[in-house]
């Protein structure tokens, strides 16, 4: 975990965010294809609408936007939003994105049939009063049914069998 503010921290790392992935534009389709698949069995074989409340530079909400989902954008750092909105722009995606903190979300009530929050976003809220903040926002903004998608990754464990497999597989 970083120890500057999240806001700043992603801000200076919007530029640079793809390369924590091997590959970020597989990694766009992959996770797309995956949460497509989440949601459309969720929620019915059809495009729906979403709300990615830590876009960051999109990797889930234009892995979303490819299937055909209607996604909006939005997080605390507006250089990472800036940068979704251009990658949308430049795949001939739609991605409305806005900076917003996921724990006061302005959108008006049960808008959106899904809301994600990919790749441990959530982690950074540090207190049961956020967390709570944050989770009853997303609520608030899912219609009735709707469906919340929240994904996190233990990099301990990661770490940790990593270290124990074979060289092979270590990157
Ligand atoms: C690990 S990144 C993941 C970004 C994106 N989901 C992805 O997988 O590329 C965590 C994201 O959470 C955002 N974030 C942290 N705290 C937030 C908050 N209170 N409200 C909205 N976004 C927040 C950060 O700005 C950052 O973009």
């Amino acid at each position: 975990m970083q120890e500057r503010e999240p806001r700043a921290f992603y801000d200076d790392l919007a530029e640079d965010y793809h390369l924590v992935y091997p590959d970020w534009n597989a990694s766009v389709r992959r996770q797309g294809t995956a949460l497509d698949g989440v949601v459309r069995g969720a929620l019915g074989d059809r495009e729906h609408s979403v709300l990615d409340c830590s876009c960051g530079i999109g990797t889930q909400a234009l892995g979303l936007a490819r299937h055909g989902h209607r996604v909006v954008g939005s997080d605390l750092s507006p250089r990472a939003v800036r940068r979704a909105a251009l990658e949308a722009a430049q795949r001939g995606l739609a991605l409305p994105a806005a900076a917003a903190d996921m724990r006061s979300l302005p959108f008006i009530d049960e808008c959106f049939d899904v809301v994600v929050s990919g790749d441990n976003s959530v982690a950074h809220l540090l207190t049961d009063q956020d967390l709570r903040a944050a989770l009853a926002g997303m609520r608030r903004v899912l219609r009735p049914g709707g469906l919340l998608v929240l994904t996190l990754r233990d990099y301990e464990h990661e770490r940790a069998a990593r270290r124990g497999a074979p060289r092979r597989f270590r990157r």
